[in-house]
């Protein structure tokens, strides 16, 4: 592997670049990252995400187009599709628990366990029948125990494999940066037109598509804004004890920043 950067660096030196060089990249380094985005976490480990990787110019110059011209998407060699699977929990768990028995990655109990919870929790047909009878019935099986919320509609494992495939988009970015590679992260397209394009299936939706390539060195790569962190954190409980906390924490001036 290539990876060039400790993962604190990799992760600040990232930024959203919208510049990129010709320069093309290698293969197997487009494939090393790839194998690396593969790696990510997901819930029951249902891994719902699908790649489509686009070297090809002229598909790029079409995907462009549908991607509100963005020219990153020309400018870089590569774009890769991230596609969601809402469907994986069907069509890839059964083989997901297969290899992972048949591997001694997972033990018979947690896997009888898994498998009889992806169902009750994913399943909402035919026709939003089960879905149905799980509001009505959840709510009272949950009144003993507490128990996780499940899907009710098609809908809402649609959200769920886009944001597990964000996260396999994260880990692309973050690998990538740390190759020395820039990326582009971008939703602003027309996912319809994009699917049609590609012949993405009807059961997968794209919620990103990332350029990659090496950034134009002319290009000054100005720092992105973040609201501080103490704005953003709650310690224990939601309400934010925080401001309290941040005015301690700025009278002390500390360099070292505790968290409290
Ligand atoms: C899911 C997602 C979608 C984005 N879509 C676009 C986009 O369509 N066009 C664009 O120019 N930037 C897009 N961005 C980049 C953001 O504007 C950028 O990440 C943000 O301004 C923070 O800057 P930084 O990534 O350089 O730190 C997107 C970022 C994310 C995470």
């Amino acid at each position: 592997m290539h990876t060039h950067l400790p993962t604190p660096e990799a992760i600040q030196q990232r930024r959203a670049v919208r510049r990129f060089s010709s320069q093309k990249v290698r293969d197997q380094l487009v494939y090393e990252l790839l194998e690396l985005s593969n790696r990510a976490p997901s819930g029951f480990n249902i891994q719902p995400w699908h790649f489509v990787l686009v070297r090809d110019q002229e598909i790029r110059g079409l995907i462009h187009h549908v991607a509100l011209g963005q020219k990153q998407i020309i400018e870089a060699p590569i774009t890769v599709v991230f596609a969601a699977n809402q469907r994986a929990w069907k069509e890839e768990f059964p083989r997901i628990i297969k290899s992972s028995l048949t591997e001694g990655l997972m033990s018979k109990e947690y896997a009888r366990y898994s498998a009889a919870n992806v169902r009750a929790q994913f399943r909402t047909g035919p026709f939003g029948f089960y879905g149905f009878a799980k509001r009505i019935t959840h709510p009272l099986r949950r009144l003993s125990k507490p128990l996780a919320d499940p899907f009710y509609t098609a809908d809402e494992v649609r959200s769920y494999s886009r944001a597990q495939t964000m996260i396999a988009a994260s880990t692309f970015m973050i690998a990538a940066s740390g190759a020395g590679l820039a990326t582009s992260p971008i939703e602003g397209f027309d996912e319809r037109r994009l699917k049609k394009l590609l012949a993405i299936p009807s059961h997968f939706s794209v919620p990103v598509i990332v350029s990659l390539g090496y950034p134009l060195e002319t290009e000054e790569s100005l720092d992105s804004y973040r609201i501080p962190l103490l704005d953003k954190l709650s310690v224990d409980v939601f309400p934010n004890k925080l401001s309290r906390l941040k005015a301690q924490n700025e009278s002390k001036n500390e360099p070292d920043k505790q968290l409290p």
